[in-house]
């Protein structure tokens, strides 16, 4: 009995643990927070951290809610550990001193401080009172593009209300929206979409039916979309022709929908697993992403192609960039980061810009355009992907 415990605490030791907020330190640094208080703002270094803070700020339903995957959570996990899986190849004697002035980009032809976003997330009052309004001021102060939820916790106009406007250029917003099978309700949605302002419509593909989210069913926050949603190519175009916006699909998860997506007429995709919510042991967007680029590298040349999903660090956004892909969406870092209210959204989006420079600057990559896949060794180690 005894050797076979011994066999297998063996095994357990040999095998890599998942660590949901990889050890840091923080519990020696901020273990003394009594419960219920954030720590001090300042005191937190990187976005992980804000998970850990919003244990404190939010009560167990509600966190749950954000930090929840579908089934297992195997999705859940990939999507925080695929991008340790591709090691960087960096290069050195390289002039990197002008970096930061790079990071500006474009998105659909909108100018935004850089290559990533506010990805989509319902019910952001779960994490503040002010919701949806403080994800959108913090964007606006920080110049980057925020899709806000149809299911938010704010109204669509009060969110676009809420937009930081210079005088010649109001702040640039998509909204996301799941549908009905109601063309009237979809017409009024649309127009109430073009009337508040928002300069695209994020379609999300990857949600037909309810997410099967276990640990949320245990406090009773699953999906607001849980019904089964007629989503075709044919609905597409019929859509397309409903509003004057271009529609963006969220959650295309193969080459085969990627090629689809091309041949149909898209400006712009996005990969995405839902963040791991919807259907379990789906891939990340870097396989994804990966898979795209080894067999029809020219679609991120043909439409713009954006990715979310365990974007957690300034290295996992060069990875995908390496590949192609024009803007890399985050999630649960900004739910969590809104217990703090505009100061924590704006506090994200300085850290992932100050971490996206100096990455790419240790990767000896001068300028972020120009960035590919040569950074990166596409050979994955731990023999999870060949
Ligand atoms: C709390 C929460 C709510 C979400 N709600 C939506 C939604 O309403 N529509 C949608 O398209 N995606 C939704 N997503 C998925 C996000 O848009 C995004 O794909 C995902 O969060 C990215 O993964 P990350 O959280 O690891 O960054 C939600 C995600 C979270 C965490
Ligand atoms: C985007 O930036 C470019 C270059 O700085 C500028 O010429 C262009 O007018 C800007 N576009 C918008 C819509 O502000
Ligand atoms: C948890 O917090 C949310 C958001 O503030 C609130 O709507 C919900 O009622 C709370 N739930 C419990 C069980 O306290
Ligand atoms: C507004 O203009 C200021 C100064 O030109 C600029 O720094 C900021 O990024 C702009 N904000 C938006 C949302 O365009
Ligand atoms: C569709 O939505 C409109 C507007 O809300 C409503 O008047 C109509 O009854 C709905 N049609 C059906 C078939 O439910
Ligand atoms: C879209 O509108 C155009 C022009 O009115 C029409 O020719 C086309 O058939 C429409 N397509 C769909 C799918 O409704």
């Amino acid at each position: 009995m005894r050797v076979s415990i011994l066999v297998f605490a063996s095994v357990a030791l040999a095998a890599r643990p998942f660590l949901n907020e990889p050890d840091t330190g923080i519990d020696e640094a901020l273990g003394s927070t009594p419960d219920g208080t954030l720590p001090d703002l300042d005191s937190l270094v990187g976005l992980p951290d804000f998970e850990w803070a919003a244990r404190r700020g939010m009560n167990t339903s509600a966190y749950t809610y954000y930090r929840n995957g579908a089934a297992g959570e195997w999705s859940y996990r990939n999507n925080l550990e695929v991008f340790q899986r591709f090691r960087l190849r960096p290069r050195v004697m390289v002039d990197i001193t002008k970096i930061e002035s790079t990071l500006p980009t474009t998105i659909l032809g909108h100018n935004f401080s850089a290559p990533f976003f506010i990805s989509p997330c319902a019910r952001g009052g779960y994490a503040h009172p002010d919701g949806e309004l403080n994800l959108v001021k913090g964007a606006g102060a920080g110049n980057i593009l925020y899709m806000p939820a149809l299911y938010a916790s704010k109204s669509i106009e009060d969110i676009y209300m809420a937009r930081v406007s210079n005088a010649s250029t109001p702040q640039v917003l998509f909204q996301q929206v799941y549908l009905t099978e109601n063309d009237t309700e979809t017409q009024q949605l649309f127009a109430r979409i073009e009337k508040a302002g928002s300069k695209a419509i994020i379609m999300t593909v990857d949600s037909a039916a309810d997410g099967n989210r276990h640990r949320a069913r245990r406090y009773g926050v699953g999906s607001a979309d849980s019904s089964y949603s007629y989503l075709t190519w044919d609905l597409y175009h019929k859509l397309s022709n409903m509003t004057k916006l271009p529609i963006i699909p969220k959650g295309i998860q193969t080459l085969d929908d990627a090629r689809l997506a091309v041949e149909n007429g898209v400006k712009a995709f996005m990969i995405s697993n839902h963040g791991g919510r919807q259907l379990d042991t789906t891939p990340s967007s870097l396989e994804v992403a990966l898979e795209i680029y080894n067999e029809d590298p020219e679609i991120f040349k043909q439409v713009e192609v954006y990715a979310d999903g365990g974007v957690r660090y300034g290295a996992d956004v060069l990875k995908l960039l390496a590949l192609g892909v024009k803007a890399v969406g985050v999630g649960r870092p900004f739910m969590f980061s809104n217990v703090y209210g505009v100061d924590g959204v704006k506090r994200v989006i300085e850290m992932l810009k100050h971490e996206v420079a100096i990455d790419a600057a240790n990767l000896g990559v001068g300028d972020l355009k120009k960035i590919g896949p040569e950074y990166v060794n596409w050979k994955s180690v731990n023999g999870w992907f060949s």
